[in-house]
């Protein structure tokens, strides 16, 4: 089967800018694929050529096995799609919304009435079709947002930064349905300029800076790829002399910073070493209750891919 998504040397021009630049892209079915990148990287008008909202400069774009051509309806129905930061007319019940949507895919009265319960179940909005959008607090938008890009069962379901401009509540939420839909069998294509937030649920990544891919793998192969020294936050119980002198021996360890009961240990080394710190910490009498790994922001991977595609040192 061909991948839910396939681009060949993909290129959106405005004007003087390149916002996508020979961009390739590949999606493999039943797979929940993380397109990363920051603020005007590129991630919307991709999409936009995708779902057959913006016409590509150069290149090509496959989707579901298809090429994908401007104003291509067939095509379409295949694709769910919610686009950034969606806005639903505030009069309408939410049942309403997906009702008139439903319509707009061509689907009857008994079809609608099958699938509109259900998707109102899956979202969370079960018991709030009835209030009018105008109501909903920004998750549940977002959450009807994507009911409307299920409505007609797609096999690939393209979300635009799904969660933003919720709080964190909100953004579990709309993470958990993400999983959900991706179980039920979609291949889920979701951009976000939040590492954090791809990491938890994608199993495949691709990262994009002015246009250019700069990585697209499975999550495993991109996180082993931008790990680089990290630091370690230990809570020690009888945190006391020794603990910290037989950290200091090792030869990975040089400042360590104190606070409390908590030592903030940048490593030198790219190995993963927890197992030799706890022990060290251990063995010096210290007892450790938590120990967690401060992960890097989406800048700092950022500078380590672009100086490893430059051939510079992470
Ligand atoms: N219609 C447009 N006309 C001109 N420039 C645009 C247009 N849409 C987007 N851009 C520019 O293209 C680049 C990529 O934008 P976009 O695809 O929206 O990025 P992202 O979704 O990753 O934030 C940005 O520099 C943005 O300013
Ligand atoms: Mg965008």
């Amino acid at each position: 089967m061909e991948p839910a998504i396939e681009t060949t040397n993909l290129t959106k021009r405005y004007g003087s800018l390149t916002a996508v630049n020979q961009l390739n892209l590949k999606v493999e079915r039943n797979t929940i694929h993380g397109f990363l990148g920051p603020n005007g990287a590129g991630k919307t008008t991709t999409i936009k050529i995708l779902v057959g909202l913006l016409r590509a400069s150069e290149g090509t774009a496959r989707v579901l096995g298809q090429e994908v051509h401007v104003d291509q309806a067939d095509l379409k129905l295949g694709i769910g799609y919610m686009p950034e930061l969606p806005r639903f007319p505030k009069h309408l019940k939410g049942k309403e919304l997906l009702d008139i949507y439903g319509r707009m895919y061509g689907m009857n009265q008994l079809e609608r009435r099958a699938q509109i319960p259900k998707l109102l179940d899956l979202v969370g909005l079960k018991g709030r079709e009835n209030d009018l959008i105008g109501k909903y607090s920004k998750g549940m938008q977002q959450r009807i947002g994507i009911a409307q890009a299920l409505l007609n069962s797609p096999e690939l379901v393209i979300l635009d930064e799904p969660s933003i401009g919720l709080d964190p509540v909100g953004m579990v939420e709309v993470r958990e349905l993400v999983k959900t839909i991706s179980k039920e069998g979609m291949t889920v294509f979701v951009s976000s300029h939040l590492l954090f937030e791809v990491e938890q649920i994608c199993t495949h990544i691709t990262i994009i800076n002015r246009g250019v891919a700069l990585v697209s793998d499975t999550l495993q192969n991109v996180s082993n790829l931008i790990s680089g020294p990290i630091t370690l936050q230990v809570e020690i119980v009888n945190l006391n002399e020794s603990v910290i002198a037989a950290l200091k021996n090792l030869p990975y360890v040089k400042d360590m910073t104190k606070s409390n009961n908590t030592l903030n240990i940048p490593l030198k080394t790219f190995d993963d070493v927890r197992a030799e710190i706890s022990k060290t910490i251990t063995n010096a009498g210290g007892i450790i209750v938590a120990m967690n790994t401060k992960g890097h922001s989406l800048e700092e991977v950022f500078i380590q891919l672009i100086n490893k595609t430059q051939g510079g040192k992470p």
